[in-house]
């Protein structure tokens, strides 16, 4: 039987630890060749070492798969150029990159710097444009590439103590969306993953001991593969941990179209209820066809009645 991932090349950042190494870990058993990158540092980014990239390759090499380790911090956008060099001289292209790399410098928003902030932003934001940026090119020219970015509950929902952590997370969204729309004509497909799973991450977070028992890695890095693969769904946020596989969706509501007597603060207020009525509510495609929505409402409100 053939496997899920024969002949495909994939990157995996953040891969020493955690999920990314159950991603990369399950990526090799359906066949890939996987880069193992990872900066080997702790939860708050401080220091690195190259031991947890190479470990994961010995696990994937002892269980007969290829791999590759690699040291870049998703950062710096020569470091990455460079690991992607080295994939592509290895194993001869790269079709797949779960962007997974991360960190956490969680305090209320009061008392986090600034520095804790761009941090941050800096490895999970940034780290995952620099890292898609240095395979888009080649992915689109080969017709043929599967972007995963990661998001978090912290940043679609909400979480005290992680301004930092949900706005980056909430940016990889925003990232995706665009990105969807401009890679689907060259079969690059851009999905989301905001996973739940027992890691150093999540330790200490009180979390009872059975219910982690079954927040396992592996449940989640099977959401992860399904976002690679080559049936994978485009501009998906799929949500999985504990065995569970959810879509989180954006709808905007119907909404209504004020005379302009009403477009004042009050006017807006005195609707408030209809405007975020969920009946009717809606996805929309791309970012105009919001303009168009309220356009086609405001013509309708100014049609002459009757006839
Ligand atoms: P983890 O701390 O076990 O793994 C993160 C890995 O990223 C570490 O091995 C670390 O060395 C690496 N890393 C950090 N900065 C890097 C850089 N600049 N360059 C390269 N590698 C770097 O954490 P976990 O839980 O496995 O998290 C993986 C991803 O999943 C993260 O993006 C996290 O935000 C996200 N996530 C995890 C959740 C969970 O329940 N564990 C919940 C929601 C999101």
């Amino acid at each position: 039987m053939t496997k899920l991932f024969e002949n495909r090349v994939a990157i995996v950042t953040g891969a020493g630890a955690g999920l990314g190494r159950s991603h990369a870990l399950m990526l090799a058993e359906h066949g890939a060749k996987v880069v193992v990158n990872d900066l080997g540092g702790a939860v708050d980014g401080s220091g690195g070492s190259s031991g947890p990239a190479e470990a994961v390759v010995s696990e994937i090499e002892a269980r007969g798969g290829q791999a590759l380790a690699d040291g870049a911090s998703v950062t710096e956008p020569e470091q990455v150029e460079a690991m992607v060099a080295k994939a592509v001289d290895r194993f001869g292209r790269v079709d797949v990159l779960i962007n997974n790399a991360g960190i956490l410098r969680d305090k209320s928003f009061a008392k986090m710097t600034l520095a804790d902030f761009r941090a941050v932003l800096d490895v999970h934001l940034w780290g995952s444009v620099v890292c898609t940026k240095a395979v888009w090119g080649l992915m689109r020219e080969q017709e043929y590439g599967r972007v995963v970015l990661t998001t978090s509950s912290s940043g679609l929902y909400g979480n005290f103590g992680q301004a930092n952590y949900g706005a980056a997370k909430t940016g990889m969204v925003g990232l995706m969306n665009v990105l969807a729309l401009e890679g689907a004509r060259s079969n690059v497909l851009v999905n989301t993953l905001s996973p739940t799973a027992r890691t150093r991450m999540t330790e200490g977070l009180g979390i009872p001991e059975e219910a982690l028992d079954a927040m396992t890695p592996q449940s989640v890095s099977a959401a992860a593969l399904a976002l690679c693969a080559e049936d994978a769904p485009n501009r998906t946020i799929l949500c999985a941990g504990a065995g569970g596989y959810s879509e989180t969706r954006i709808y905007e509501t119907q909404g209504v179209s004020l005379p302009p007597e009403d477009q004042t603060p009050q006017g807006v207020l005195a609707r408030m209820a209809e405007i975020r009525d969920p009946e009717g509510q809606r996805e929309m495609p791309d970012g105009s066809a919001q303009t168009m929505h309220f356009l086609r409402m405001a013509a309708e409100r100014q049609a002459p009645r009757g006839g």
